[in-house]
Order: structure tokens, then sequence, then C-alpha cells
């Protein structure tokens, strides 16, 4: 708790020192045996959180725990597991009880298939809305009652910036993923006096193999190289780059931090300056 010191006259609250420091907490991460997730993954225990992780294929979570722990000597459990089926949430959930009940909760997921709305059919649409939004809901509901007994908890929900700009042939994300900035906006509004923040995070470009995906999805319909479809999906990018996973987790340290106790329902960019529309 900060304390209050008096400077030129002033009554003021003295700086805590600036380092982020999450040891103690216990933070889920979802999606995270590589791209975003892994590189979240990474940076919270770098600043001293045990984590559980999850993903579907277990060896590739394992090689994930062992390259986490080797680099931080962070406790990391795996919770290998499908986040579009029920009985694999309900196994996820209970291993992050067992290990004591995540402060923090960090949402990725997989990412839908690309096309434009007439490439899609009602089945696309169904699975989109399971693997992108329901698995936020079903793992928010095991995990609030404790954050909120407890009066602190970080939600950290990743969403992408095509929920403000629609990106082309990704009308699933585009559509669905709507639905985490009104899960962000009620739950902030719901749980914020328990001491508990709900934010959301919009990537732009993140070098990751899902944007090798549609790199390579681009190249398909478009006939173009590789590179060049690399490089379309990076231009108008003003950092002149494509983000890398822990720029993302960087932000979610931050979140997750009481330097943020006072962040609640944001939405925040993470895409080098790519978004043109003011709000
Ligand atoms: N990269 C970007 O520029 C960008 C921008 C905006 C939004 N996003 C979104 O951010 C999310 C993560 O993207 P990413 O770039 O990190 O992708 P990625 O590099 O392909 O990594 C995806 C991760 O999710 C796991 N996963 C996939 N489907 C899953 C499922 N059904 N249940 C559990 N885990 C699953 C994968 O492991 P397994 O395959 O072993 O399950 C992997 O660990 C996606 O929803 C993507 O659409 C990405």
């Amino acid at each position: 708790m900060p304390s209050a010191t008096v400077i030129t006259g002033l009554r003021v609250e003295t700086l805590v020192p600036l380092e982020i420091n999450l040891s103690g907490k216990l933070a889920l991460v979802t999606a995270a045996s590589r791209g975003i997730g892994f590189g979240v993954a990474r940076v919270l225990a770098r600043a001293g959180a045990d984590l559980v992780i999850n993903a579907r294929d277990p060896e590739a979570l394992r090689r994930a725990r062992e390259a986490i722990r080797e680099e931080t000597g962070r406790h990391v459990e795996v919770a290998p597991g499908d986040l579009t089926r029920r009985e694999d949430l309900e196994r996820i959930a209970a291993v992050a009880r067992e290990v004591g009940g995540p402060h923090i909760f960090f949402f990725s997921t997989g990412g839908p298939r690309p096309g434009r709305f007439l490439d899609l059919g009602m089945e696309d649409w169904d699975y989109a809305y399971r693997l992108l939004l329901y698995p936020a809901v079903y793992l928010t509901r095991e995990l609030l009652p404790a954050m909120i007994e407890r009066r602190w908890g970080r939600i950290i929900y990743l969403a992408s910036l095509a929920i403000k700009e629609p990106m082309p042939n990704l009308a699933l994300s585009n559509v669905v993923r709507i639905g985490i900035a009104g899960l962000v906006r009620t739950l902030a509004r719901e749980v914020g006096s328990y001491g508990v923040t709900v934010n959301g995070i919009l990537p732009g470009i993140i070098h990751t193999s899902r944007v090798e995906e549609l790199a390579r999805d681009i190249q398909a319909r478009e006939g173009v190289s590789y590179e060049e479809a690399l490089s379309r999906l990076s231009s108008g990018i003003p950092a002149g780059r494509l983000g890398r996973p822990e720029e993302v987790g960087y932000l979610v340290a931050f979140l997750a931090s009481d330097y943020a106790s006072y962040i609640n329902g944001a939405m925040i960019p993470v895409d080098g300056g790519r978004q043109v529309s003011v709000f």
C-alpha cells in the first residue's frame, strides 16, 4: 500500500519502485504452447508468477513448460485440453484449482478459419463461437468467484484489432470476437468493486504460426509468393514490422500488476500504430 509524504507543500503518495513483480501470483494462460500465449506465459514467469499453461498437443505443451522453467525457474503446471470441449475445460479448471486457484487469467485461443462471409458455413460460425467466446465465458465462470473472495484478481482476454477495424478475409474473427469486448465491459462493471479488473488486448499483427498460416492463405488465394503475402500483412504498420509475442506479454504483465489497479474495462491495442481510426 502506498504511504503519503509531503513534497514542496503538497501531500502526495510515495512512489513505489517501478518494477513489475508478480511473485506469489499464479496465472492461468490458455493456448500457450506457442505464439502469443507462449510469449505472455514467458513474460509473466519472468516477472515471478507461477503458471498453469494450456494447449491441445501435450508434447508441445511439455516442451513449452521446460523452456519456461529453464529460462525463469518458475513452477509451471500443464493442463492439456481443447478449449472448444466442455469436458476439457472442466479438467483445465480443475488443474488450476488444484494448484491454488489463479490470481491472473490470460485467455488466448486458436485462430478461426480464415474466409470471407460467403466462404463460411453455419458449422464454421458454430465452431467460431465455441473457440473464441465459449471457453472465455466458461473459464471465467469457474475462476471469478475465488478472485472475488480473495478481493484481488486480473482477467485479461486476447481479442483482435479486427473488432475495431474488420480485416479482409477474417469474417469470423471480425464478428464473433466483438463478444469479448462486451464481456470485458460487463464484467468490469460487475466485479470492479471487488478488486478484480477485467481488460482486453487487441493485437494487430504479431509474428506467430497463425500469421504464417494467414500468409499461406493469401499466397494460395491470390497467387503471390509467401514473402509478398507476408509483406502485405505488414504494410501499413507505422512501426514498420510485425509485432513479437513478448510485446503483448509486457502489457499483460503490467495489467496483471498493482500498477494497473485503476485500469478496468479497457480494450488496448498492441499494434505498432496500425489502427487508423481515432476510437
Ligand atoms: N498473431 C496475430 O497477429 C493475431 C492477431 C489477432 C488475433 N490473434 C488471435 O490470437 C490467438 C492466438 O494466436 P497466435 O498467433 O498466438 O496463434 P498460434 O501461434 O497459432 O498459437 C496458437 C496456440 O493456441 C493453441 N490452440 C489452438 N487451438 C486450440 C484449442 N482449440 N484449444 C486449446 N489450445 C488451442 C495452440 O496449440 P495446439 O495447436 O497444441 O492446441 C497454440 O499454442 C488466435 O485466436 C488468433 O486468431 C492473433
